[in-house]
């Protein structure tokens, strides 16, 4: 595999998706044996669900939470915490991914576009609530909420919620992100299938001349937009992918 040098003056902004935790034992959400097999995405990850069944819903993110507490950082999340060790602020990671594992494996620089599964929130505070909205904060949250009686309240008298951005809501941190990837010289986007938006469309948005690079088992659904498309496991591939100069 021939390395890819990042040079003194480069910047790098990574996306990761499911399957940069896969090898941690977590399950991706479109693969064989893939988190939606059991459970369809609409019956578990959009606010509809949520008005439908709010126990159905915790008890899918419950079963997140149980899986994600047992999970250890493997390689991949290790490798780009020591990217960032080399590349300080030149280095930013968005993932897509709702666990920690990035931020056990030591990450910093860090944002979490589709919320985090530790942490909860009052269902009418955040974007989109307009004059009816809550003002208390998401928190930090390792519980775990099995039926209708057992979900906590805020103290409006919202239901507690996960903190995940579910489908049709806003993705978090998106003016941060923006400004990053107007940044970077190298965009290194690895374990997503580039089906969801607009973290897919993250690789066009950046500069024409920067480098676009995939890394992952098979091609994504975008790997058009990609300038170089690496096959291979992204704990395999990582560690010896690049050289900081
Ligand atoms: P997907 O499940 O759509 O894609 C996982 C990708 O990881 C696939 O392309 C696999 O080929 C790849 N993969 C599997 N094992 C790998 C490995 N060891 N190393 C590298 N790649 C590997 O997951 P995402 O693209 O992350 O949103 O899904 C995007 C969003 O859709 C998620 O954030 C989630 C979901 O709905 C929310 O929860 C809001």
């Amino acid at each position: 595999m021939k390395r890819i040098r990042i040079g003194p003056e480069e910047r790098v902004f990574v996306l990761t998706g499911a399957g940069v935790s896969a090898e941690s034992g977590l399950k991706t959400f479109r693969d064989q044996g893939g988190l939606w097999e059991g459970h369809r995405v609409e019956d578990v990850a959009t606010p509809e669900a949520w008005a439908e069944n709010a126990a159905r819903v915790w008890r899918f993110y419950s079963q997140r939470r149980r899986d994600a507490l047992k999970a250890e950082p493997n390689v991949a999340h290790r490798s780009l915490a020591a990217m960032e060790r080399a590349l300080g602020e030149r280095f930013f990671l968005c993932t897509q991914n709702v666990d920690d594992l990035h931020e056990r494996a030591g990450s910093r620089r860090l944002v979490h576009m589709h919320g985090e599964l530790f942490a909860s929130r009052c269902e009418f505070s955040g974007a989109g609530m307009g004059a009816f909205a809550c003002a208390a904060k998401p928190f930090h949250d390792e519980a775990l909420y099995e039926s209708d009686a057992a979900i906590a309240r805020c103290a409006c008298g919202g239901r507690i919620r996960p903190h995940i951005v579910w489908f049709g809501e806003t993705p978090l941190k998106m003016n941060r992100i923006e400004r990053e990837i107007a940044q970077a010289t190298t965009m290194l986007v690895a374990g997503t299938s580039g089906a969801v938006y607009p973290a897919a469309s993250f690789v066009n948005w950046a500069e024409p001349q920067a480098r676009r690079i995939y890394i992952g088992p098979e091609e994504p659904a975008n790997a058009g937009s990609f300038t170089q498309i690496v096959l291979g496991k992204a704990g395999e591939v990582l560690p010896e992918l690049f050289e900081v100069g």
